[in-house]
């Protein structure tokens, strides 16, 4: 390879996937190396290898040596709320009462941009902190919500979707805004931030409960007019917002029929929750090619309810399924923390889930989720140098584990169980460090 002044090499162990492990199996779909090298220039991979043959082919370019860590496409949060940070861990009775006691009240607050561009600033610091370099993310129902969070966004180059939370019904009246002004801000919006950069806009009706039909209606105009958008939604929390939503909705027969029937349901629709689905509703969810995104640390927090994946895939054995924070309701950024939370939802329904299947859903289905596979969430020549580099021994107890372990499945499930935001050794956006833990 020719040699150039921006290129660099990391090298450690590395983690790829070549398939979907839910279709090829876990043991097929893992590409790992325990001595492996990424080869990054101008914010892109520009390739991976056996670290041998990428020294041989890159003379010259330096080299970071992680040693024993493990290199690996940085996480992907499907869904999450930077205006939720100052309530996570509150207290409530479920999802409404947690909503009107204490989301909307915070939430009101972002009428003042001084403290949206601080909570933007934060949120963002708390993703690097736990190697989180993508988030789908609801803003509040203020235009300057979004503006703090893409502004922050911009400034640290990295790749994020966001959007105006619209809610014109069952809000507090300093929350709400109109079909009418929901459609006309996000438009704006849309032609401002919209692949400006690596911004993304995700159209964002908050829910059904707390939109009337105009609004969703204005919103699947929205989207037809403006595809390459996103779209995000809550679906099937909790077994109350589903009466309630029917309640307001009698003529549907389920929940999705009704962003489906507003046009706000196919490709790049990415649906919070779906935790009581009837198999009908996860056939054509899949069959929309929309995403589900599961809040595992949200709905054991909440008392939602515990997400079925075993039983979403028999019905739907196509369906995407993502990993999400949730934040606020979620409480933890740490993809760790979401992917143990996974694993023992999983185990609450008698099955297993793979750690191959819990890295995947952190990366991979989350980049499919936001239609920017072809980007991010592998570690692949061409894509994006989004990274995240994992010590697998952040702590005596890992390290112990770690070193009874058989194989690199059992490292991997040795993070999934015990991890936190000291296992993140460095994160890296668009090739650039972003953050670096700290030498202890
Ligand atoms: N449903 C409607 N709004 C919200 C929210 O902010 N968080 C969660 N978890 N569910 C919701
Ligand atoms: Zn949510």
């Amino acid at each position: 390879m020719k040699e150039d002044q921006n290129r660099f090499i990391l090298r450690g162990q590395t983690l790829a996937f070549s398939g979907n492990p839910f279709e090829v199996g876990a043991d097929d779909a893992v590409d790992y190396r325990q001595d492996g090298a990424v080869v990054v220039e101008g914010g892109r991979i520009i390739a991976v290898g056996a670290a041998t043959d990428i020294l041989k082919q890159n003379t010259g370019a330096p080299v970071t040596n992680y040693s024993d860590a493990l290199i690996m496409a940085g996480f992907i949060d499907s869904h999450t709320h930077y205006p939720q940070l100052d309530i996570i861990g509150s207290c409530s009775q479920g999802l409404v009462d947690w909503l009107q006691k204490h989301t909307f009240p915070c939430e009101a607050q972002f009428s003042d941009k001084a403290i949206a561009d601080n909570s933007a600033e934060f949120f963002l610091d708390q993703c690097f902190l736990n190697g989180v370099t993508t988030a789908s993310v609801y803003c509040t129902v203020h235009s300057q919500s979004v503006m703090s969070f893409f502004e922050a966004a911009t400034r640290r180059n990295v790749c994020m979707a966001a959007g105006k939370v619209c809610m014109d019904s069952n809000s507090s009246p300093d929350l709400a805004d109109t079909a009418q002004s929901a459609y006309d801000q996000s438009k704006a919006l849309i032609e401002r931030w919209h692949g400006k950069g690596r911004n993304r806009y995700a159209i964002t009706p908050r829910f059904a409960l707390t939109s009337s039909p105009n609004q969703l209606e204005a919103l699947g105009s929205l989207w037809g007019e403006n595809p390459t958008a996103l779209m995000q939604t809550h679906l099937s929390e909790t077994k109350d917002e589903i009466a309630r939503v029917l309640g307001q909705y009698p003529t549907y027969d389920s929940y999705y029929q009704i962003y489906e029937s507003f046009g706000l349901a196919g490709e790049g629709a990415i649906f919070g929750h779906g935790i009581y689905l009837s198999d009908d509703e996860r056939r054509a969810i899949s069959e929309s090619g929309a995403a589900i995104a599961h809040c595992p640390t949200s709905n054991a927090f909440m008392g939602s309810g515990i997400f079925n994946l075993d039983v979403t895939r028999r019905a739907a054995p196509d369906v995407l399924i993502s990993l999400a924070s949730d934040v606020g309701a979620g409480v933890s950024f740490s993809m760790f923390a979401t992917m143990r939370a996974a694993y023992e939802a999983a185990r609450f329904h008698g099955v297993v889930l793979h750690p191959a299947e819990a890295f995947w859903m952190a990366t991979c289905a989350g980049a499919k989720a936001m239609r920017l596979n072809d980007r991010l969430g592998n570690l692949t020549p061409g894509m994006d140098a989004d990274l995240v580099v994992l010590d697998l021994k952040s702590n005596p107890l890992i390290a112990r584990r770690v070193a009874h372990a058989e194989n690199f499945i059992d490292v991997l499930f040795a993070q999934i169980i015990m991890a936190d935001e000291r296992a993140i050794k460095a994160t890296y956006v668009a090739g650039n460090i972003v953050h670096q833990r700290a030498h202890t």
